[in-house]
């Protein structure tokens, strides 16, 4: 007889993980420093089924550092993810039952970082060279939240260790909810083209939902992504810098659903100063002007005219946030139709 969860888990529509049932098959990746609350909502709110915050480092979200506080925030988010990094059991068992009191809905464990601050305190991808650290801290998070745990890797340290099979089927083992794949080793940081049907070796260790990601651009590479891997869900990082709706395209493809439209400019200009505002709010001014930076970029990246390119350069760098939207508002309407996605 077939189950609830399973007919659920066949339907296109959906993803159950865990006792969550997310409403569609995309996701936006976790992204330090670019996937600050206000780009989670905006996601969410234009299709993506499930977001994930930027990595907090337990220690310091556990000795009550704002920033790990701000990276932590789910304000207005309906399913609230919240990624934890460490190498020590003990703390990242409590980051996560913070992140969970404060209304995290899932707790995802990051072993993909490959940044050297990271590595070298042996966190981040560093645990896929210890893979019995890595299930004590897997074991320690479970125990600890009530939530669903989910767990963020790649495909192995290096060419010669592509262990991130063994990773996930230990990690199943105890109980981990979702596995995400990023189909690089560590030593290639991003360099070279993710192997997409690399992560099917993944796919054949678990049974758990399996999330493929990188190099993902759009709904055409989102269905090549399934189909070389195997996996149930794609997450999308670098493609959704700029393009918030980029990802909810992609859930309507992978649904079966015609793809929605592009916003219009008056929409997307909309959504720029929406999420421009939030930053300020967020970090305050000062720090909020340069968080914002890379955001502008990608919102002003399709832009044209003869004096795009110094328009483009004071958006970045006023410290006026009237000029700013100004700004926005006139390089965003003169914006051709993107194509779709
Ligand atoms: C600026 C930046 C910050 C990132 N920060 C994180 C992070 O905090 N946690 C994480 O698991 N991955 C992080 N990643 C990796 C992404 O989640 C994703 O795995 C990678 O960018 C490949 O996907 P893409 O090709 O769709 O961008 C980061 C990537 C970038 C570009």
């Amino acid at each position: 007889m077939i189950s609830n969860a399973q007919i659920l888990s066949n339907n296109a529509e959906v993803l159950t993980v865990g006792a969550l049932v997310l409403p569609g098959r995309a996701f936006l990746a976790p992204m330090a420093g670019v996937t600050d609350s206000a780009m989670r909502r905006l996601a969410e709110r234009f299709g993506a089924a499930l977001t994930f915050s930027e990595m907090l480092e337990a220690e310091f979200y556990l000795g009550g550092d704002r920033e790990a506080a701000i990276r932590a925030e789910g304000e207005g988010i309906a399913t609230h993810v919240v990624q934890i990094a460490g190498c020590a059991p003990y703390p990242l068992a409590e980051a996560a039952r913070l992140a969970e009191a404060a209304g995290a809905r899932m707790i995802d464990i990051n072993m993909g970082c490959p940044a050297k601050r990271v590595t070298g305190g042996a966190a981040g991808s560093a645990l896929m060279r210890d893979l019995d650290l890595a299930i004590e801290l897997v074991r320690a998070v479970i125990a600890a939240v009530k939530v669903p745990v989910s767990l963020k890797m790649r495909l192995g340290w290096d060419a010669e260790t592509l262990n991130a099979p063994e990773l996930a089927r230990r990690a199943e083992v105890e109980g981990v909810a979702m596995i995400t794949v990023h189909g690089r080793t560590r030593c290639q940081f991003y360099n070279g083209k993710a192997d997409w049907p690399g992560i099917r070796r993944v796919r054949e260790a678990v049974t758990v939902p399996l999330v493929a990601n990188g190099d993902c651009l759009g709904a055409d590479d989102a269905q090549a992504m399934i189909a070389a891997s195997g996996a149930d869900a794609v997450m999308i990082g670098r493609a959704a810098i700029g393009r918030p709706w980029l990802i909810g395209q992609i859930a309507d493809d992978l649904a079966g659903r015609a793809i929605a439209p592009d916003p219009s400019p008056s929409q997307r200009i909309a959504a720029a100063h929406e999420h421009y505002r939030s930053l300020l709010s967020l970090f305050g001014v000062a720090k909020g002007l340069r968080h914002a930076r890379k955001h502008l970029s990608g919102y002003v990246q399709g832009a044209c005219g003869p004096d795009t390119a110094a328009l483009r350069k004071r958006l970045v760098t006023s410290e006026e946030p009237a000029e700013v939207e100004a700004l926005l508002a006139l390089m965003l309407s003169r914006e051709p139709p993107a194509g779709v996605a």
